[in-house]
């Protein structure tokens, strides 16, 4: 199994890179083959066609540059996702927003085919500072991403300074879980 973790994160070390370590963890000792990929250096969408490219029919970046294409790649190529990103502004960080909004235009269309993403057990993280209010508005903008592109939630993940210690360890499972072949919906 290909378990790919897609990130936006901007810090080396931190709260947010710990808890990727973790879930990187946890895949590979469920026998996964793991890989991050960060979106950090992509360009956002270039916004062509007056908003109705060539991208929502052909399922491609018609800019298909900065690496956008390799990545789109190598999601289909996956067989498990992770999405996980620092909480900014109650959003994803702005490079995986920015990724995320350009690869959500190609993969619209294809989620009712075969896209990307589609039917894809997807683990949705996110890491708030401060009071950790913002968590949930941050996931629900993930969830948002994953119903546009047809990915499916396995489970969500918020981890903050002081649940860290027990967070981690549901982000490990979790992971684990998924490279075990354990399905949204199963009981297990
Ligand atoms: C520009 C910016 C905006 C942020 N916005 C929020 C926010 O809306 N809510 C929140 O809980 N934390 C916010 N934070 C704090 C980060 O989520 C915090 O750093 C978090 O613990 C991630 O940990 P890490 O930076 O160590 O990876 C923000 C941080 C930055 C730099």
């Amino acid at each position: 199994m290909k378990f790919l973790i897609i990130t936006g994160n901007p810090k080396s070390g931190g709260l947010t890179c710990a808890v990727t370590e973790e879930i990187k963890r946890g895949a590979k000792d469920g026998g996964a083959e793991v890989e991050i990929a960060d979106c950090g250096t992509i360009t956002r969408c270039r916004v062509c066609g007056d908003g109705w490219g060539t991208c929502r029919n052909e399922n491609t970046c018609a800019f298909g540059d900065n690496g956008f294409n390799e990545l789109q790649a190598k999601i289909k190529e996956a067989d498990l996702l992770c999405i996980i990103s620092p909480v900014y502004w109650g959003e994803m960080s702005e490079s995986l927003k920015a990724f995320a909004d350009r690869l959500r235009r190609c993969e619209f269309a294809a989620s009712a085919i075969e896209g990307a993403l589609k039917g894809k057990q997807t683990l949705l993280a996110a890491v708030p500072g401060g009071s950790g209010n913002a968590l949930l508005t941050c996931l629900q903008q993930m969830e948002r991403f994953c119903q546009h592109t047809g990915a499916v939630v396995f489970d969500y993940i918020g981890v903050n300074r002081w649940n860290q210690g027990y967070k981690k360890t549901a982000a490990y499972n979790a992971a684990l879980l998924m490279a075990k072949g354990v399905k949204n919906g199963e009981t297990v």
